[in-house]
């Protein structure tokens, strides 16, 4: 994995923009490995409030929404939280989520709400040719727990099915998502060992 970071530069911190050169750290990592049988059964998730930006007595950077939905759903045997706000569905606490209802795909908007990741757009692109139907629609937590099939997308999972969302558990038959990770797994060959 390459993971980028770019700052403004080192200033004294006072909240401006500083007039100096910006700095680039490039690391270069060993992909992360989620074990084969995380795809095979499919993991466990929480529904949690989404709190990011809402929090603002608490001075922190702004990832710390997302770490302690994942510490909460972990502290309850889950490995990944699935954020609401307003009734609605937006992502995981560090990856998009996707469900398939009668053979289409529905994932959240990219709207602000979201961080509409990169695997995100590479398996709708997928789905695109595949002729599966997409659906870029808002789903509530119903929605999802009563979905045919759910999975969630990030660079370092790919395509992770989900079996469990709070108590409920989902159908373990999920041909649609065989079918993406096959077509998500041609399109990244070379690149990561999805495969
Ligand atoms: C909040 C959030 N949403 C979605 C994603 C997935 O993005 P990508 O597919 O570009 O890795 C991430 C990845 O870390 C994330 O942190």
């Amino acid at each position: 994995d390459i993971y980028i970071q770019v700052t403004r530069g080192i200033a004294p911190r006072n909240h401006l923009f500083p007039d100096v050169p910006a700095q680039l750290a490039l690391t270069i990592r060993h992909p992360r490995q989620t074990p084969e049988e995380a795809y095979e059964k499919g993991i466990s998730t929480l529904l949690l409030e989404d709190e990011r930006w809402a929090n603002c007595y608490i001075k922190s950077l702004n990832l710390l929404p997302n770490l302690l939905a994942k510490q909460a759903a972990a502290s309850k045997g889950c490995k990944e939280a699935i954020l609401v706000k307003d009734g609605y569905i937006t992502e995981g606490s560090s990856s998009n989520v996707f469900a398939i209802k009668d053979n289409v795909l529905f994932t959240t908007p990219a709207t602000r709400k979201i961080l509409s990741g990169i695997t995100r757009a590479n398996v709708l692109e997928c789905a695109q040719e595949q002729a599966i139907q997409i659906r870029e629609q808002n789903m509530t937590p119903s929605f999802l727990k009563d979905a045919d099939e759910v999975f969630i997308t990030s660079t370092s999972v790919g395509l992770l099915p989900v079996s469990k969302i709070d108590e409920v558990k989902l159908p373990t038959f999920r041909p649609v998502t065989v079918a993406l990770k096959h077509a998500y797994s041609l399109r990244t060959a070379g690149t990561k060992a999805y495969q």
